[in-house]
């Protein structure tokens, strides 16, 4: 239960609440959807259960696992990427946490309530515009970060999820019952439900791709970490199923909250990454109990982001702690200093954000997704492969299942990706 909560709070993130619902609105709505879930069976749940297999198997950090099944390899690159990436992603990944405190902050002292669209879309650009501020609420949640990560794993980062966890899955439908009876409620719905098969082409089976990696946490090694506190009677298949159902579900109940109150007060459905910032605070402002709604949904992106970033942070925890002998608390305290101070450019200039993301979610994320790909599916002997799954897991037939996906169709989607950045596709 803890692991299965652990995984999922490493999932369920930023990417769910925040770029979930805003990408479903600019791909004609149910039928990104559908696209999505396709994307998440086919790639999504193969490439986790990868993860989770090379980490149980060898109950090392990403490094260390690499390391020990094939020694002396170039294969422990792939390792050294993972450890790399989690400094990329929780850099910038912290900023845009820090926004969200600074959010919850303002819904605190009722900065919403009767505002103007005007005034509260200028609450967004002052604090874009204030280095200082920015930079105060990173900091504030790599303190959090690192206080979590440097309790150990089972003290820290399974209890803080095994709080923040269900708290965001009840602030979520208390949310939802919310905005089910706002005006916008049935075009919400409709927006979400009606599919507008048009809108999807290559690009939108892309986005698909790259958000369901993105969204699973995968391609970087951070599910092989978590991977490595199990034992050999778990059934990895279970888990990898329920972390991706409860990821997917977040994160279409999101659209289901968001989508409402978005359409009550006639903005725009396809307002972008600014949708959670500007736009929905202008319903806030509005609603009945708004400053109650606020502060809930506020909350719930806080813990969203603060249980993604405890699975980043102990990434590279793990290889300093293991690898390195470093003690726990030096190795996140340390750590910590040095991510704070990478995301300070990130605070400073929003385009080194959107660069450094850029770099994360088109670069790193897809090397390593398709390193672990073929390294799992192709280098992985079929009998140490079949060994490790069907430890905790019997089907045979799953298991023909998911070498098929994850030595063909993993990484021709993960290469498909790469070639469409490069224009070629
Ligand atoms: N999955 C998280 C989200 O949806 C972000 C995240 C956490 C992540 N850990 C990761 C992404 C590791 C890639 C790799 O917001």
């Amino acid at each position: 239960m803890g692991f299965i909560l652990a995984s999922m709070g490493s999932a369920v993130g930023l990417g769910n609440v925040w770029r979930f619902p805003y990408i479903t609105g600019q791909y004609g709505g149910a039928a990104f959807i559908l696209l999505y879930i396709g994307c998440a069976l086919a790639v999504g749940i193969p490439l986790l259960l990868a993860e989770f297999l090379i980490g149980r198997k060898t109950q090392r950090n990403p490094v260390g696992a690499f390391k020990t099944l094939r020694p002396r390899s170039p294969w422990v690159f792939t390792g050294w990427l993972g450890v790399i990436s989690s400094f990329v992603i929780l850099s910038y990944y912290a900023v845009v946490g820090g926004w969200v405190l600074h959010y919850v902050y303002l819904s605190l002292i009722d900065s919403f309530t009767g505002k103007s669209p005007e005034q509260i879309t200028a609450l967004f650009v002052s604090m874009n515009a204030n280095p200082w501020l920015q930079i105060f609420w990173l900091l504030m949640l790599m303190l959090l970060t690192v206080v979590i990560v440097s309790r150990g794993v089972s003290r820290g980062i399974e209890i803080g999820n095994k709080i923040m966890m269900p708290l965001l899955f009840a602030l979520l439908l208390v949310l939802l019952f919310y905005a089910l009876q706002t005006d916008g409620a049935a075009a919400g719905l409709e927006f979400l439900l009606r599919p507008q098969w048009q809108e999807l082409g290559r690009s939108a089976v892309l986005e698909a791709l790259g958000q369901a990696l993105f969204s699973l946490s995968l391609g970087m090694g951070a599910m092989i970490t978590y991977g490595s506190y199990l034992s050999r009677q778990t059934n990895l298949v279970r888990c990898a199923f329920f972390v991706a159902a409860g990821d997917t579900l977040v994160a279409i109940l999101a659209g289901f909250v968001v989508f409402p109150l978005v359409f009550s007060f006639g903005l725009e459905p396809s307002a972008g990454p600014g949708l959670i910032f500007r736009t929905l605070p202008i319903a806030f402002a509005q609603l009945p109990a708004g400053y109650w709604v606020a502060l809930a949904f506020f909350v719930l992106l806080s813990f969203a982001a603060l249980t993604s970033s405890l699975s980043l942070l102990e990434v590279a925890c793990a290889y300093f702690v293991d690898e390195q002998r470093w003690s726990r608390t030096q190795a996140t305290w340390t750590l910590g200093i040095v991510i704070f101070l990478l995301g300070i450019p990130s605070a400073v200039g929003a385009e080194f954000l959107g660069f450094m993301d850029g770099l994360a979610t088109n670069y790193l994320l897809p090397t390593g997704a398709l390193l672990i790909a073929v390294f799992t599916g192709w280098v992985l002997m079929p009998a140490e492969r079949r060994e490790e799954f069907s430890a905790g897991e019997g089907s045979v037939f799953r298991f023909a299942c998911w070498s098929f996906l994850i030595r063909f169709i993993s990484p021709v989607a993960v290469i498909l990706i790469f070639l469409h950045q490069l224009h070629w596709f």
